[in-house]
């Protein structure tokens, strides 16, 4: 390869980990993707907006407002379950370009006191996509953070939609010796990144890992999990709801979930990093477990139709079909079935409602005790 194609070819992130690389040796994976994601000066959500129908995907609230909208009554409903406070700590984990928000806030105006207790929190470390937020919520008061912990405690109310799988994880193989790490590390032969076993062992083996085959794969999200922990803890602590949407398994799974995605096609994860999305399969019980342990209780998962068809989804797009015409109305039936098909997004996705202790289950999660996929 000459070097005018090498330079054409890579990505600036590329040479920082390939750096990396060679500095430090081969890298986990947590790491690969926490640099591909965020990296403060390259990272992918650093320098861009990949959002919406012309960008990389596109998710629930950029396909239709009553997303927003029907997740704005939960919170309502939550907050006169949690007994109405004072005060309404309502958090988004990563909002993207703020229509989820925007929607849910507009919807909440049907409980007025509700609207008057809001409090509202910004998690977001996009400076790009922080500054479409603005623009969205521009009549709210809104105070951003980098990091849930820097969100002031008090009763709260939490949505994050599509941001667990972008948390970065650890994967281990196992192998004729035991589990071990699987690293990134770099291939001058092919001149491109490659996986490759280290020795570095997994800490925690369960009776089940035990039995499984050579080459299995197993996946660990530490930061999701001390995420998880941390929200349990307040709701413990201050009371309120959290509801978690995001795709994997209701049950622990083992095998490799990590994926780029392109403009809305699938990519190779160790190729161009920074000019994909990265993401992996997010563990519902682990996360409900981290949260229980804590001090909360776990509701669902339930799959992303089953809450949305419980909140009232065909309703409200009945509503707005009397003042639509014909293109809308069908943009709109498009959109509705899309959300709750189940060859589109409405058994992939899922919801994971964590609460107070004391707080019966919320909206749409009657009689879904924890780990039951219903
Ligand atoms: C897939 S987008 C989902 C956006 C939005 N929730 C939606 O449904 O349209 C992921 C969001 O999480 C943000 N994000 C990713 N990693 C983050 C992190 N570690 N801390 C805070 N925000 C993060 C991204 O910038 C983006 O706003």
């Amino acid at each position: 390869m000459t070097p005018f194609h090498e330079a054409v070819r890579m990505t600036p992130l590329e040479q920082r980990i390939r750096d990396r690389i060679a500095a430090d040796g081969p890298i986990p994976v947590s790491q690969y993707m926490s640099m591909a994601l965020g990296d403060p000066d390259f990272g992918y959500y650093v320098t861009r907006d990949p959002l919406g129908a012309a960008g990389d995907f596109i998710t629930a609230p950029e396909i239709s407002q009553i997303f927003g909208e029907l997740i704005g009554l939960w919170c309502a409903i939550a907050w006169e379950q949690s007994g109405a406070p004072e005060r309404a700590v309502l958090v988004e984990l990563g909002p993207g370009r703020g229509t989820l928000m925007a929607d849910a806030l507009r919807a909440a105006e049907m409980s007025p006191p509700f609207a008057a207790a809001i409090e509202l929190h910004l998690v977001e470390t996009s400076p790009k996509l922080r500054d479409s937020q603005r623009a969205a919520l521009g009549d709210y008061d809104v105070t951003w953070h980098d990091r849930f912990d820097e969100v002031p405690p008090g009763p709260l109310f939490l949505v994050a939609n599509e941001f667990f799988d972008a948390l970065p994880i650890d994967q281990y193989v196992k192998t004729k010796t035991g589990w071990r790490r699987r690293c990134i590390a770099f291939d001058p032969k092919t001149d491109a990144f490659c996986f490759m076993v280290s020795e570095a062992p997994l800490a925690e083996i369960s009776e089940e890992m035990q039995n499984a085959s050579i080459g299995e794969i197993r996946e660990t999200n530490p930061s999701a999990m001390a995420l998880a922990g941390e929200l349990g803890r307040r709701l413990a602590d201050f009371g309120g709801a959290a509801l978690i949407i995001d795709y994997g398994p209701a049950q622990s799974a083992t095998g490799d979930s990590l994926q780029a995605v392109s403009r809305q096609h699938y990519h190779d994860v160790l190729a161009t990093p920074g000019e994909a999305d990265i993401t992996a399969h997010v563990d519902f019980q682990e996360l409900a477990r981290s949260a229980c342990v804590a001090g909360a209780a776990a509701h669902g998962p339930i799959h992303q139709a089953a809450l949305l068809a419980r909140l009232g989804i065909g309703q409200r797009t009945e509503t707005l079909l009397k003042s639509a015409g014909p293109e809308q109305a069908e943009t709109l039936r498009a959109a509705a079935r899309r959300l709750i098909d189940p060859d589109a997004m409405g058994t992939l996705f899922k919801a994971l409602a964590l609460t107070g202790p004391d707080m019966p289950p919320p909206a749409g999660f009657e009689g879904a005790d924890f780990g039951e996929n219903v």
